[in-house]
């Protein structure tokens, strides 16, 4: 019988680091075969984590978060738009006047929509453009025909121009501005450079059109309507989402949505090498991975069945590296030194739940408890959540037929997620440095795992003081 291990087993050696400061320290990984992402973290796709706040907050830090299934397809669907509108770095509708626009009125647009650069169209089409610097030295008497750069003289794009070749484009003609034209130079939008330079953040995660982005979680039952309803909303790639992944019913919906979009899947929860196996071989593009870890989990308990974390990830992580597809260690993080375990163990990403479930952009009240804040977390597969659900879907079943895998519980109330992911980011940065690496990749082919008695764990943690 072989023993299972888990964060609190091991520690890593610490290996000689050439590291000068954290910002050394490169953290890009994969979060799909396609997606990757600069700061290695998940938000959970649990309600009292993961909503559309949530989801920009993360994708703002670097990370992702996947908007939770136990609502309504339409309320999913709105999430997700609500995450894909947040940021703008493609100007759909850009202001415009017509060749017959006077100085005067050119000038009180530019002051009073708070724009330095107008389109110049007739039905639609581009004629040219007219800029402050245009505008100028110039005398009353002029119009937007007499003062623009004319249509000839415009370097633009297309409807394929994405946020990379913009900038490209910007940068090799010492241009602000790009005008997005259609192949009948219909106008179809507009890409500033100034937009681009005053990104929320250089490290968010963003897809092609500057948009952030987001995943979705869906189920293994009437997931055909759902999937192609949040596709149609622009999420970025779904998670096929049900504690016992390694199942017919899991591998039959990885096949029927594999084969009907064209989208990336991510498929869990599975703890072992056979089970993921078989999700790659089924057309997986990420695995999660985790059966009982997490901090509201009690599937273990009720159920006897279960791997510990870090051998889960271990055994995992030895099929997919053969295939090339990343995998998520989802629950059971407690800290930063956490994230790193899992990560020098193999796993791409880490995604949290009770870690992030406490913060401004979780769903759910601030409440206080003894005089202190928290906020409520809850397992997806508890009563709580089961309840709600199935109040939402009008269904009433009696009580003792849940047999719940999860629970609810309280967690302190801990301020913005992003304060939260630059500490835990901070920590990782800091933990690939001990293991003599600059990047999530090198640390894996250094990292050398010890195991540790829990005289070892107490000796890790602060002791001997009273804690102030
Ligand atoms: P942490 O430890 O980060 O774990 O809070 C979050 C992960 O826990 C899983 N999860 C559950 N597992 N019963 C379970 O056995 C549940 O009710 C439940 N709800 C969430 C899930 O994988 C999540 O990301």
């Amino acid at each position: 019988m072989r023993t299972g291990i888990t964060f609190d087993d091991v520690l890593l050696v610490p290996k000689k680091s050439s590291v000068i400061s954290r910002s050394d320290v490169e953290t890009e990984s994969n979060l799909t075969k396609k997606i990757k992402l600069k700061v290695p973290i998940i938000s959970s796709n649990m309600d009292t984590v993961t909503e559309s706040e949530m989801a920009i907050a993360m994708a703002r830090s670097g990370g992702v978060g996947i908007i939770h299934r136990f609502n309504s397809i339409e309320e999913q669907v709105e999430q997700v738009k609500l995450v894909k509108r947040a940021e703008n770095r493609i100007i759909k509708e850009p202001y415009r006047v017509s060749l017959n626009t006077t100085l005067d009125e050119i000038k009180y647009i530019m002051k009073t929509k708070k724009v330095h650069s107008l389109l110049v169209t007739e039905d639609n089409k581009l004629q040219g453009i007219v800029t402050e610097r245009d505008i100028r030295f110039k005398h009353n008497g002029n119009t937007a025909m007499t003062i623009m750069t004319p249509r000839e003289k415009l370097i633009v794009g297309n409807e394929n121009t994405d946020l990379d070749q913009a900038k490209e484009l910007l940068d090799k003609y010492r241009i602000e501005k790009l005008p997005l034209v259609d192949k009948s130079n219909n106008v179809i939008g507009m890409i500033t450079s100034k937009d681009i330079l005053n990104q929320t953040s250089k490290k968010a995660t963003i897809d092609k059109n500057g948009h952030l982005v987001v995943g979705a979680a869906i189920g293994v039952k009437d997931y055909i309507n759902r999937a192609s309803a949040l596709i149609d909303a622009g999420v970025d790639f779904l998670v096929i989402d049900i504690a016992h992944g390694h199942s017919d019913l899991a591998l039959s919906a990885l096949k029927s949505i594999k084969s009907k979009f064209d989208i990336e899947v991510i498929v869990g929860n599975v703890a072992t090498a056979d089970g993921t196996m078989e999700l790659i071989e089924n057309g997986a593009d990420g695995i999660k991975v985790g059966v009982g870890p997490g901090s509201i989990c009690i599937t273990r308990i009720v159920t006897g069945s279960g791997v510990p974390q870090l051998t889960a990830i271990l055994d995992s992580v030895s099929v997919a590296k053969k295939y090339g597809v990343p995998i998520i260690a989802d629950g059971g993080i407690k800290n930063s030194g956490d994230i790193t375990k899992a990560l020098a163990a193999g796993a791409s990403t880490v995604m949290l739940g009770s870690l992030l479930a406490g913060t401004d952009e979780s769903p759910g009240e601030v409440l206080v408890k003894d005089g202190k804040r928290v906020k409520i977390i809850r397992g997806m597969a508890g009563y709580g959540a089961n309840m709600s659900k199935q109040e939402k879907e009008n269904i009433r079943s009696d009580i003792f037929d849940i047999v719940p895998e999860g629970v609810e519980g309280l967690v302190a109330y801990k301020g913005p997620t992003n304060d939260i992911i630059k500490q835990l980011h901070g920590g990782l940065k800091s933990g690939i440095s001990y293991c003599g690496a600059h990047s999530i990749q090198g640390m894996q082919e250094n990292a050398e795992f010890i195991r540790i008695t829990g005289s070892g764990m107490r000796e890790s943690n602060s002791h001997d003081i009273s804690k102030i």
